[in-house]
């Protein structure tokens, strides 16, 4: 590809109005942010850790050893309200119209409970609503796979309170954590599901049939990561076949496995394969802040890796819209501009040749 091709799809990828469906808020901060929420930890006396040099992660052990970093800056609802609003704004800046924000609820002792840790994130969207008009913002509720299931209970219980009170932001769960550790509570999450809320799991980080399966046949309404599925990713093509007729939308976040260590080359992703077989996929970042990564850098990988053109790119973005937990009306507003950005685009490449 030379320069001028690389700017060319650089900036279209920054211009074209993207959805962003699995974002972490802790993961997401970057470096900007944190060193915010520290200064602003410092100015009420309250450190409660130095900010140590954050490297980037080699493998999903070191992912992991960040988020404790990142937590001891958000840990009072303060702290999460400016993290939600900072991070809104910077995806905004990205050219982002769809955001749906996950995070996990967490108490701290003393300071703020698990429902002001919510309540302060959805302060956040509904702020950011005046600043930043153009993008629309959902939450989904995580739990976390290693915290236990007195804690997974707690959260679902909370979300179901939350879908109740606050419909237009609270829409789903999140079944997240260390895929190395814990269980899915499968059991728990169907209680949610009769509730109203949409459900998203990430699923096959690393190897684990039974697991797989289980989710498979739980059938969530997304699905995240789906790495250890394909033969050539320790996986099995029962598995994948499995995967490829439950036809369940996934989150494939490109930085984020390369830099687990779960996938060898960004030529080499789950990607291609679920595209080559007309699977529903969106492009996600996962957790921008520790990945250093942003939603147009991930589609400018994808074009590159699997030379997608520039209309694809459009379609990827419009099938995003479709698998979002936005309700019908919002889909077809944001589908609107989509297609708009994208008949603009084509009238002016036809023009300038
Ligand atoms: P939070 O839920 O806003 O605190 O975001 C950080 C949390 O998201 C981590 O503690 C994990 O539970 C979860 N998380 C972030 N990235 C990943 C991932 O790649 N796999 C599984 N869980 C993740
Ligand atoms: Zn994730």
């Amino acid at each position: 590809m030379s320069s001028t091709e690389k700017i060319n799809l650089d900036s279209f990828c920054r211009a074209l109005p993207k959805v962003e469906l699995h974002a972490h808020l802790n993961g997401s901060l970057s470096l900007r942010i944190m060193k915010k929420l520290y200064e602003l930890q410092h100015s009420d006396g309250r450190i409660l850790m130095d900010l140590p040099n954050i490297e980037e992660p080699n493998s999903l052990e070191e992912c992991f050893q960040l988020f404790p970093i990142v937590h001891s800056l958000t840990s009072t609802s303060e702290a999460v309200f400016i993290a939600t609003c900072d991070m809104i704004g910077e995806f905004y800046d990205d050219g982002v119209i769809y955001l749906e924000v996950r995070s996990t609820p967490r108490a701290v002792d003393g300071v703020m409970t698990k429902k002001e840790y919510v309540e302060a994130i959805i302060r956040g969207i509904i702020t950011s609503k005046n600043r930043y008009p153009e993008i629309l913002v959902k939450y989904l509720i995580s739990v976390d796979r290693m915290k236990g299931y007195e804690s997974a209970k707690q959260n679902i219980e909370l979300a179901i309170e939350m879908i109740e009170q606050y419909p237009d932001y609270v829409v789903g769960l999140d079944l997240s954590g260390d895929p190395s550790k814990g269980s899915a509570f499968l059991e728990l999450l169907e209680k949610s599901r009769k509730a109203g809320l949409k459900i998203t799991a990430h699923c096959a980080e690393v190897p684990n049939e039974i697991e797989i399966m289980d989710i498979l046949n739980f059938k969530p309404d997304r699905l995240g990561h789906c790495t250890c599925i394909h033969p050539t990713l320790n996986g099995k093509e029962e598995l994948f076949q499995r995967l490829i007729q439950s036809n369940i939308p996934i989150e494939l976040c490109l930085t984020s496995n390369i830099k687990c260590g779960t996938v060898p080359s960004y030529d080499l992703h789950q990607f291609k394969y679920l595209y080559e077989a007309g699977h529903p996929i969106c492009i996600a970042t996962d957790d921008k802040g520790v990945f250093n990564t942003s939603l147009s850098k991930e589609f400018e990988l994808a074009a590159r890796h699997f030379q997608l053109s520039q209309d694809t790119l459009c379609q990827l973005t419009i099938n995003s819209v479709k698998y979002s937990f936005a309700s019908e009306i919002e889909k077809s507003r944001l589908t609107d501009v989509i297609n708009a950005f994208r008949f603009q685009s084509v009238s002016t490449v036809s023009n300038t040749k």
